[in-house]
């Protein structure tokens, strides 16, 4: 039976070497497992914020590879009693890596279970029930802890606390998501002139899963009307053909953009109200489409509501008329 791998896991990069952008980042982790190798000690709990997409998981099963050790991965929501965790936990081996995913989807009491733990390598078990039940410590192997969460600010100070290192994941420049499509392209095997690479970076929300997701497409347009090399103008032309413009907005992002232009007069508009105008999940744009929006200059918060800006106007072609509006922005 043939075994069968994501896309993405053949280009996920498996060493620092190969991780590409994030240079304050990478150097800083760099010296952190160097320094943790010759110490032979287990490496601080780490953890990882950013937006979906920007490389935590991969960063993640790097760090477990550089220090030679197993990545042992669950995820916040899937532990749903304390229990879970414990068993987790108690089955770790020496220096070890718990990765766990969208941490901030932890229930408070599996998130008890990791205090004493992180701190002191300690878990406390209680045994039986009722008037009866005892407390036992049970000592844990030394461990660290690698945290992924798209949602800082949704982690509760105690556990942010706990960690000794936290990186923030930037968005990446169009540039380094070209070297980043170069480097996927050689993977699965697709010639990318320079040229064609950036043209994908350019509109790949400064995010590498959507690159490398890009890139896939365009390889098959190259391939159907071209000689299956992908230049700059059959990339440009197979993203106009995919919706995504040269900003890398898709038509979510436009909608959104154009639902509160026409029908919000630009906002204050709430999330909640965006959402159900756009038969979306609240998370799902808070989460994906707004924190490009805001990065690209199209959007605003406001303590009133989301408001269009100027630039987003202009990129809808729709004239600004509201003087208000106007003084808002
Ligand atoms: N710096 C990088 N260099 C090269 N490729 C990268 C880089 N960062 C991410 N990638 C690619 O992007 C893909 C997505 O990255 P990853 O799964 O680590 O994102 P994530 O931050 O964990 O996302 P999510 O929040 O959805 O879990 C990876 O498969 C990898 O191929
Ligand atoms: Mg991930």
């Amino acid at each position: 039976m043939s075994k069968c791998t994501l896309p993405e896991e053949n280009v996920r990069p498996r060493s620092l070497k190969d991780f590409i952008g994030q240079e304050d980042l990478r150097s800083n982790l760099d010296v952190f497992i160097r320094a943790a190798t010759e110490r032979e000690r287990s490496l601080d709990h780490t953890l990882f914020y950013g937006n979906p997409g920007l490389g935590k998981t991969t960063l993640a099963r790097i760090m477990a590879s550089e220090l030679g050790v197993n990545m042992v991965s669950t995820s916040g929501p899937v532990m749903e009693r304390s229990g879970d965790l414990a068993a987790i936990l108690t089955n770790l081996e020496r220096g070890d890596i718990l990765f766990i995913d969208e941490i901030h989807r932890m229930p408070a009491t599996v998130e008890e279970v990791l205090y004493p733990a992180m701190e002191d390598f300690q878990i406390d078990l209680v045994i039986g029930s009722g008037p009866g039940a005892r407390t036992v410590k049970l000592d844990l192997e030394p461990f660290t802890l690698v945290g992924a969460t798209t949602r800082l600010g949704l982690l509760t100070s105690p556990l942010r606390d706990r960690f000794g290192c936290i990186f923030r994941i930037e968005f990446y420049s169009p540039e380094e998501l070209g070297c980043i499509v170069e480097r996927a392209a050689k993977i699965i095997d697709v010639t990318v002139e320079p040229d064609g690479a950036l043209a994908i970076g350019r509109r790949a929300r400064g995010t590498p899963r959507i690159a490398n997701r890009l890139l896939r497409r365009v390889r098959d347009y190259a391939l159907v009307h071209g000689d299956g090399v992908v230049t700059k103008e059959i990339a440009e032309s197979s993203l106009e053909r995919l919706e995504v413009d040269q900003y890398g907005l898709d038509s979510m992002d436009r909608k959104i953009l154009s639902l509160m232009v026409e029908n919000f007069n630009g906002g204050p508009v709430g999330l909640k109200t965006i959402a159900a105008a756009c038969a979306e999940e609240v998370r799902t744009i808070e989460d994906i489409y707004e924190p490009y929006l805001i990065q690209c200059g199209f959007l605003k918060r406001t303590p009133r509501g989301r408001v269009a800006t100027a630039k987003a106007y202009r990129h809808l072609k729709v004239r600004m008329e509201d003087e208000d509006q106007l003084r808002l922005l």
